[in-house]
């Protein structure tokens, strides 16, 4: 069984993570606008991957004896810069996820919760892919440097990204 404080931690991060998918459709949506249609399909992935992550902890709250508890979320950023900008805020947003989900294992971990440390392992490790697959993108849109056929080739590059769900 769920502790309470557990919980309501693990209810919060729902939030976040369903916040990441409004973002990253916001993302993908501007980047429909201008044009770029792989980078498009980049955050759409990107997007459906953030529910998928939500909703692993719908079922562990389930599983738990807990009561999931959904909230407002918060309006995401409608207009960008630049594919740039894009993913420098991908980037930060990543980092800020992270540090939520190691506030989370912090709390597992007080409270002795080994089952709730063991879940959230997963999601520790999938943060390291998730803020290296935005850096990696934002160093190679720093070296592109605006230029067209560069960046042309990144968003063909990035339309091939498929949404893959793993087992839960
Ligand atoms: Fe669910 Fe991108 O962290």
């Amino acid at each position: 069984m769920l502790s309470k404080s557990l919980e309501q931690a693990i209810n919060t991060q729902i939030n976040k993570e369903l916040f990441s998918e409004y973002i990253y459709f916001s993302m993908a949506a501007y980047l429909a606008s201008i044009g770029l249609e792989g980078m498009e399909n980049f955050f759409i992935v990107q997007a459906q991957e953030e529910h998928f992550h939500a909703m692993k902890m719908y079922h562990f709250i389930n599983e738990r004896g807990g009561r999931v508890k959904l909230e407002q979320i918060d309006k995401p950023q409608f207009d960008f810069e630049s594919p740039i900008e894009i993913f420098e805020i991908a980037l930060n947003h990543e980092k800020f996820i992270s540090k939520s989900i190691g506030e989370l294992m912090d709390l597992a971990i007080k409270e002795n919760d080994h089952a709730t440390k063991s879940f959230l392992n997963w999601y520790v490790d999938e943060q390291v892919e998730e803020e290296d697959s935005m850096d990696t993108i934002l160093n190679k849109l720093n070296l592109i440097n605006g230029q067209g056929q560069g960046l042309l080739s990144l968003d063909k590059e990035l339309g091939a990204r498929t949404f893959i769900p793993e087992e839960e």
